[in-house]
């Protein structure tokens, strides 16, 4: 492992799940362009070759990438024994998620299971296994992908919702339990953000409609306004935060958008 003195998270060991594409590539990016040493799993072992590449070629540290799926404990157990072999892990990023619309009548058994198995118990396996690490150690950072949908629903996304709230009082428990040992626990709740994913959920008329109707900032999200919110709650700025939920989407939670304009 590399220590790149100087930067920001210079030698720090930062374990991330999903981090291939979307938002989990651009975190990963910016952990590493401040120093640290990236862990990445992810099912799509093209996309996680693309982000090696991007990420040797760009930043000083050392990285390294691992196929796998959250769901499936037993790799996943032997893919965090390899992390730590490595490297201690100093801050674990549970962002690896799936979303697809389906109206509450017609979500099969399959399909609530498969969302719920990656949105929550996906992140709850690799917690459970990082944080038996950390507890340890008696230091550690966890950091928790949710949504505005965790605290407000979407029609369409009975299955999507349910996981992203159940992200929310996953985040608030072992905040409570593990807050005396040195690890802060917090989660992040994107709006809506422009990345393959909402790509292939969504058409360009439909983000368009979207954004006029209820983002005040009258933008959809960028990777980029998202990734500073996790490097934020990773450092020694956020030191007294743990057990909370911060919303980054673009004012969409704050009221309904205003009908007409003041100034
Ligand atoms: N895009 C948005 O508008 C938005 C808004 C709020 C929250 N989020 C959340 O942010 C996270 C990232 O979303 P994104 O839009 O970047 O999606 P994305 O599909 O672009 O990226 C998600 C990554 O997770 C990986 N992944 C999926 N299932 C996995 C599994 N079982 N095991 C390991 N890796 C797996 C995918 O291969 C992919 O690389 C998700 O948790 C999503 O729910 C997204």
């Amino acid at each position: 492992m590399k220590d790149s003195s100087n930067l920001r998270f210079s030698g720090r060991h930062v374990f991330i799940t999903g981090g291939a594409r979307g938002i989990g590539r651009e975190i990963a990016k910016q952990f590493a362009e401040e120093g640290a040493n990236l862990s990445i799993i992810d099912t799509n072992k093209a996309d996680l070759d693309t982000t090696l590449t991007l990420l040797n070629e760009k930043t000083p540290g050392s990285h390294f990438i691992y196929q796998g799926d959250i769901t499936q404990r037993e790799k996943v157990n032997v893919i965090v024994d390899a992390a730590e072999a490595i490297a201690p892990i100093d801050v674990l990023i549970n962002n690896a998620g799936i979303a697809f619309e389906t109206p509450f009548l017609e979500i099969s058994t399959e399909e609530w299971e498969k969302v719920l198995n990656v949105n929550l118990t996906g992140f709850f396996h690799v917690s459970q296994l990082v944080c038996r690490y950390m507890v340890k150690r008696k230091r550690g950072i966890v950091i928790n992908m949710s949504s505005k949908n965790g605290l407000d629903g979407e029609a369409g996304y009975a299955h999507y919702n349910a996981s992203k709230a159940g992200i929310i009082m996953l985040t608030k428990t072992m905040a409570l339990e593990f807050a005396h040992v040195g690890i802060r626990v917090n989660a992040v709740c994107p709006g809506y953000i422009e990345t393959p994913l909402s790509k292939e959920i969504d058409s360009p008329e439909f983000t368009r409609d979207f954004v006029n109707r209820y983002i005040p900032m009258n933008r959809p999200g960028a990777v980029e306004d998202i990734a500073p919110v996790f490097l934020f709650l990773a450092d020694s700025n956020s030191s007294f935060i743990t057990g909370q939920i911060i919303i980054a989407d673009g004012g969409q939670l704050s009221g309904q958008k205003p009908g007409k304009y003041f100034i």
